[in-house]
């Protein structure tokens, strides 16, 4: 062989040798840059498939959740997403007449490409919502008004503004969403006449959840199905002032499909009979019931300590007994109740993460590596527990 032959392979392998380097270094860098996300498992039972002939399983998302590994998680374990954030009054209109749709299209978007649906959270709130709404044409808050003709003025101007909000909304997806918590937390058995004292209250009476109901209706069709949702909804003083109004709004015509229990509870209460219970009662009034936000607090209400990195294996056992527990129950009374959604999916991202306090926690089925957890195998396979 020539010289220059030779010269031209070492040089032809050289070039090759630095393209391997190169391509195995972005190889290495690509696993490196994302220890906190693995794939989602394969090999595991869907949970929503487990769960098909009872109810659909769903999970609260942020957008940012529609990509990456945690995506894969809910595209194989749920059939329902709800916007954790997105939705909410504050969000969606921050300002009177500015909509912005970017975020909450974007889960919509999402459940579309993946066979799923959407749930609305949340039409009405106290939290969470444009001071705008609640000030007057001069910009003084509502609520210190005294006199009567201009708190008469103030109603009417708030109840159009929740109107228009409620129309938008539901107009504009009335055809990808039918599931809608229209009020949110309403009920304050501490305050007086057990409604809590809002800002909406205070200036409506209950009137702003008869507008909201009337206005999703005449907005979103017959087929709109209609939540009022509230959390705590097994405190039998808390649940009584809810069937209380519920059936004085079904008195009126005020068109409420069911009750949405959001059933953020602990490893240690309350019961799964007071939850089951709260569900029968409100459906002898004819009414459906979700579980609209379901999360289990490793630590006992107002407990603020913190297990630090190894949560012991007799707390997440515990908890996975409670699960099993409660998904029983739930399967016994489907006939009640039409879907669980989750707070979320996985415990690297769940609301209790810094409340009530930053500290460790793990109350949903999958771990902060987004592996199944005890509690997975509980409500999915029981008979693996013991492997
Ligand atoms: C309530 C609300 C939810 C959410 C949780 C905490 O349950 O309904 O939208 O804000 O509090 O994250």
């Amino acid at each position: 062989m020539s010289d220059s032959k030779k010269q031209r392979i070492n040089a032809i392998v050289a070039v090759a040798a630095a393209i391997a380097i190169v391509f195995i270094v972005l190889l290495l860098n690509r696993f490196e840059s994302k220890p906190s996300e693995p794939p989602a498992q394969a090999d595991i039972p869907s949970l929503s498939e487990t769960y098909a002939d009872d109810f659909p399983i769903g999970a609260a998302i942020e957008p940012f959740q529609t990509e990456g590994p945690g995506a894969e998680l809910l595209k194989k374990h749920v059939k329902w997403l709800v916007a954790e954030n997105v939705m909410k009054p504050g969000a969606i209109q921050p300002a009177e007449g500015h909509f912005t749709w970017g975020n909450a299209d974007r889960i919509v978007e999402f459940a579309k490409e993946n066979g799923m649906e959407v749930r609305f959270h949340a039409l009405v709130w106290h939290s969470q919502v444009g001071a705008w709404f609640f000030k007057d044409a001069d910009g003084k808050p509502m609520v210190d008004e005294t006199d009567p003709a201009k708190r008469e003025a103030n109603k009417k101007l708030l109840l159009e503004r929740l109107g228009t909000h409620v129309r938008t909304i539901v107009g504009r997806y009335k055809d990808d969403i039918h599931s809608w918590d229209v009020v949110n937390e309403v009920i304050e058995p501490g305050d007086p006449d057990g409604m809590r004292a809002s800002d909406w209250y205070k200036i409506t009476g209950t009137d702003y959840i008869e507008t909201a109901f009337r206005a999703a209706r005449e907005a979103g069709g017959p087929e709109a199905k209609l939540y009022i949702n509230d959390y705590g909804t097994d405190n039998p003083a808390k649940r009584d002032r809810l069937y209380e109004l519920v059936k004085e709004m079904q008195g009126k015509g005020v068109p409420i499909d069911g009750v949405g229990h959001q059933t953020h509870i602990s490893i240690y209460g309350p019961t799964v009979d007071s939850i089951v219970e709260s569900m029968r009662k409100f459906g002898e009034l004819g009414l459906d019931n979700l579980v609209t936000e379901l999360d289990m607090s490793i630590y006992a209400w107002n407990d603020r300590k913190d297990f630090g990195a190894e949560i012991p294996d007799d707390v997440l056992k515990k908890q996975a007994d409670r699960y099993r527990e409660l998904f029983e129950a739930f399967k016994a009374n489907k006939d009640i109740l039409s879907g669980v959604v989750f707070w979320g999916i996985a415990d690297d991202h769940t609301w209790l993460n810094s409340f009530p306090v930053k500290r460790t926690e793990a109350p949903l089925l999958f771990d902060k590596q987004l592996q199944a957890k005890p509690a997975f195998w509980a409500v999915v396979d029981p008979s693996k527990l013991a492997e």
